[in-house]
């Protein structure tokens, strides 16, 4: 199929923008806190973090020991992307481990009290770095295809 241009296996097409979308949800999870809608910020940003480890990154993982063979992909810049990711996946467990821990219930919704800031501080970091991997890999995607 042909996307911006180019020539891609479908598959290429949905991961990438499977990716997109993935980072529009999380967002929109951010913004739920912004707004202290606790419980949903949850839900979405538990839905989106698991749709992209379940989906995503296996299916990257998988293309990419199919595509470019085994494991460190010489030529390619992915086996920095894919340690990049690894430890942002590690640091959104962390986040989650976080919220459960500090997360207060009431009347329907949740909140953060102080102590659960190191939520908030990984929060951003996640998001931070995660943004810096879907970067990196619409280079590799733009260095192979565009
Ligand atoms: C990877 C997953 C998650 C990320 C990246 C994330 C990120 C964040 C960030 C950045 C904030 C701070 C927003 C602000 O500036 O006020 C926040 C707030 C919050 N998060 Fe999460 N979160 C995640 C998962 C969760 C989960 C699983 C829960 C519940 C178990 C949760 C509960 C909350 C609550 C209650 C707040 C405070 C909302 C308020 O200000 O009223 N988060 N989160």
């Amino acid at each position: 199929m042909e996307l911006l241009g180019a020539e891609l296996a479908p598959v290429v097409a949905f991961m990438l923008i499977g990716e997109i979308a993935v980072f529009a949800v999380f967002v929109c999870a951010w913004v739920l806190a912004r707004l202290h809608k606790g419980r949903y910020h949850h839900y979405v940003m538990l839905a989106a973090f698991l749709t992209d480890e379940l989906v995503f990154k296996p299916l990257m993982t998988l293309r990419a020991l199919e595509v470019y063979g085994p494991y460190p992909w010489p030529g390619t810049n992915i086996a920095p992307h894919l340690w990049l990711d690894i430890g942002v996946t590690a640091l959104g467990v962390a986040t989650v481990v976080a919220a459960f821990r500090f997360r207060v219930k009431k009347k329907g919704n949740m909140f953060m009290p102080p102590k659960g800031r190191i939520h908030r501080l990984l929060g951003y970091l996640f998001i931070s770095l995660w943004a810096a991997t879907l970067v990196l890999g619409i280079r590799i995607f733009a260095g192979f295809y565009l």
